[in-house]
């Protein structure tokens, strides 16, 4: 079976990944991170003792979604984008009972309309109405929902893979949704940087996996040759920009083929792969503010390593 023939190719993966690697500076796109071996491995991630990022947020939410029903609209609707495995998203339909709708918004309309049916099973009153849209560009609720007010929902700290221009574009997009009266979103704060990178270059080396399963990936779909063993996974904290960087480091001088056209790599050299931004609270606000969000609330842990920031339209 060849994953690189021209009918099968991800065009939008295959085009990315030559100018990725053609660039003076070269770097992956982290959105090409998760097909399906990396969703796994970022499923595995979640769980570990050193990734303290999902744990922490769902028990901020656990502790605090109650307080949401003080600043919703009855009958709103819930929208999520990029909507993951549901689990965060049941500790706020738990929590908000009075809610008219649950709309999740996903690229992946095989992995929406599985979680859709698992919530539809278990919340059987809710209407759950499935948008299959890249939530990065405009997209337009359904008929049923567009009548409701919306509270976006956007948790797991995914705004931190955004540059702060980036972010306040997503904002801005987020605060267009017609009818929208709120958003609540999860943000990653700053904190030791020793920790930080032990998240990220955990002790079990799952986070290397995914990291390398990039290049696997390459090589299954884009006829790569890439030798696993000559890259090692990379996280470093870069003060400056407040962010977890992840690179792939080459081991030795070498050469690799990407479909047909070769790229030579010194000994050192990296590849950037992701960016982790840390937001501390009013650095997070201004950007916020910017996009036309007022703050409403602020829910932390005792730790303070994350936060979950309530906003309404200014
Ligand atoms: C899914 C983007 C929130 O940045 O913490 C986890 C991705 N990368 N470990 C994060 C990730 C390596 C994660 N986000």
């Amino acid at each position: 079976m060849d994953g690189a023939d021209a009918a099968s190719v991800d065009a939008d993966f295959a085009e990315a990944v030559l100018a990725g690697l053609g660039a003076e500076r070269k770097y992956l796109l982290s959105k090409h991170l998760y097909d399906a071996e990396g969703s796994a491995l970022f499923d595995r991630i979640t769980e570990l003792e050193d990734y303290y990022p999902t744990r922490t947020e769902a028990a901020i939410l656990r502790a605090s979604a109650a307080r949401l029903a003080d600043h919703l609209p009855p009958g709103a609707a819930l929208v999520e984008p990029g909507a993951g495995s549901g689990e965060k998203t049941r500790i706020l339909l738990d929590a908000l009972p009075g809610l008219g709708a649950y709309a999740p918004v996903d690229i992946s309309g095989e992995h929406l309309e599985a979680a859709a049916a698992r919530l539809r099973a278990d919340y059987p009153d809710l209407p759950v109405h499935a948008v299959v849209a890249d939530f990065a560009s405009r997209f337009a609720l359904p008929e049923a929902v567009a009548g409701m007010p919306a509270v976006v929902f956007f948790p797991g700290s995914t705004i931190g893979n955004f540059t702060k221009p980036a972010a306040r574009d997503l904002l801005a997009a987020f605060r267009a949704i017609p009818g929208v009266a709120g958003l609540v979103i999860g943000v990653d704060l700053p904190k030791d940087p020793a920790r930080l990178v032990r998240a990220y270059d955990d002790g079990e080396g799952v986070t290397a996996a995914f990291n390398l399963n990039l290049l696997a990936r390459i090589n299954r779909e884009l006829a790569g040759d890439f030798d696993l063993e000559a890259f090692a996974h990379e996280a470093r904290w870069n003060a400056d920009e407040s962010r977890i960087e992840m690179h792939l480091r080459s081991l030795r001088r070498q050469r690799v083929r990407v479909l047909g056209r070769t790229f030579d790599f010194a000994d050192g050299e990296t590849i950037h792969t992701e960016n982790s931004h840390k937001f501390p609270v009013d650095g997070f606000r201004a950007i916020a503010a910017s996009a036309g969000w007022a703050p409403v609330d602020l829910w932390l842990d005792p730790e303070r390593l994350f936060s979950v920031h309530v906003f309404a339209p200014h």
